[in-house]
């Protein structure tokens, strides 16, 4: 039967009871299924008929079947072949999973459908999150459309702009904690304890991380069943790493796929706990105080899924790696000027890490890689401003135009 379970002891929880941390050891607690209910769930099933989105997969999610789903069709999303930006790298098989198309312009979408949807059946009224932004703006959101009241904890000063204004905008409760993302995350798994009518829905929530793994499902399908060697993620507080490898391991098991992916975590130089646990071969993260990066999205120094996140990079054999504030940017600029796809600052971390992971021959050439872009540039307008070329401003003369243009010179000689 379905169940959650703690991933240390193994203590097993009902999925409808509302429980965050394990109550034996205090560990953090994952959706299992039964392999086999699984099996005559989906061989029973067409499911490859309907439309690539997290509810195609509805037989893979821990919901009730009666139940109402709160959805604005998250899912789904590209995977671009990315010959230009390869090339530029040195990689002959590049793809890029644009999470900024989900709904909301990020693949928290994933998990808040899921999320809220099991709000909805427990009969909660009120959801809450701590977030660096986008987790915010997409709770906020499908809150609005489940009826339901938000709460959202932010930490003050940093967060991009664009992310506010959707948290604001869907009419969340909007607190700006004086301190960082890791200050605001501890009072609302407070609050969330203390008021058992409030439901907690960041990602150590179980059931969010159910919908993200449909992102890892959607790669294998896009794909045609042929995972690539490797997925690059950016990991801040450590849930989307987690998911995707849920799913790949879940596909695998299912006999879907063939082979399992390496997982490679980026994350920031000055946030970057679960690089120093990989690569110093150790059992435990030591937190950062105080996390700072350009990427405010993962700029979180106690990532609460960091076990997971570990383990799904040892046992794919993956990797993790560092990437300064100014790889990002250059890697974000340059993925919007040769492949046209704008995202934020954090998202562009799994393309710098590609990079540097290429340059110290880690990654070979002739490798597949996704990469997944985890949210959409509009995000963060500021820094997409701040590091671009300025408008010119110009009369409002065709003269002026074409001499800010060059045209000018070429024009007048041609009018002789
Ligand atoms: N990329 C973006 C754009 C994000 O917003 C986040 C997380 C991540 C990557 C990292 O994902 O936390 O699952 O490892 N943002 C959270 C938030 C923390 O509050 O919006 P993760």
């Amino acid at each position: 039967m379905v169940h959650q379970e703690c991933i240390k002891c193994k203590t097993s929880y009902g999925i409808d009871e509302i429980v965050y941390f394990c109550k034996k050891c205090g560990d953090i607690l994952e959706v299992k299924f039964d392999q086999k209910e699984l099996l005559e769930k989906i061989s029973g099933k067409d499911w490859k008929t309907s439309p690539l989105s997290v509810w195609r997969y509805r037989e893979l999610m821990p919901i009730h079947e009666t139940t109402k789903v709160v959805t604005l069709n998250e899912g789904g999303t590209g995977l671009h072949r990315a010959q230009r930006l390869g090339s530029e790298l040195g990689l002959s098989n590049l793809y890029i999973k644009n999470e900024g198309e989900n709904p909301t312009g990020s693949f928290k979408d994933r998990g808040m459908t899921v999320g809220v949807t099991k709000a909805v059946e427990l009969g909660a009224r009120h959801v809450i999150c701590a977030s660096t932004g986008n987790t915010s703006a997409s709770l906020a959101a499908y809150a609005a459309r489940a009826g339901i009241k938000c709460t959202v904890l932010i930490p003050s000063g940093k967060i991009a702009y664009g992310k506010l204004s959707q948290a604001m905008i869907h009419g969340a409760k909007v607190l700006q904690v004086k301190g960082n993302f890791d200050e605001a995350l501890e009072f609302v798994l407070k609050l969330a304890e203390k008021h058992k009518t409030i439901y907690l829905l960041n990602s150590i929530n179980p059931f969010r991380i159910e919908g993200q793994k449909s992102l890892g499902y959607e790669i294998c399908e896009q794909l045609n069943n042929e995972p690539p060697d490797r997925i690059i993620v950016p990991v801040g507080n450590a849930g989307n790493i987690s998911a995707i490898w849920k799913g790949l391991k879940e596909f695998y098991q299912l006999g879907l796929i063939k082979k399992l992916p390496k997982m490679t975590g980026i994350q920031a130089v000055g946030s970057a706990p679960i690089v120093q646990a990989i690569k110093t071969d150790c059992d435990k993260i030591i937190p950062v105080e105080n996390p700072e990066t350009v990427a405010t999205a993962i700029r979180i120094g106690a990532p609460v899924s960091w076990k997971k996140a570990v383990n799904a990079i040892r046992e794919s054999h993956g990797t993790a790696e560092t990437v300064t504030d100014e790889e990002i940017l250059n890697s974000q600029k340059l993925l919007a000027q040769i492949e046209g796809i704008f995202v934020e600052p954090a998202s562009a971390a799994s393309i710098a890490g590609l990079n540097k992971l290429i340059k110290r021959g880690i990654i070979l050439e002739d490798e597949r890689v996704v990469c997944v872009t985890t949210g959409h540039g509009l995000k963060d307008p500021d820094t997409a401003v701040k590091m671009s070329e300025k408008p010119i401003e110009v009369d409002a003369e065709m003269t002026a135009i074409e001499e800010a243009l060059g045209l000018r010179n070429k024009v007048s000689i041609l009018a002789q």
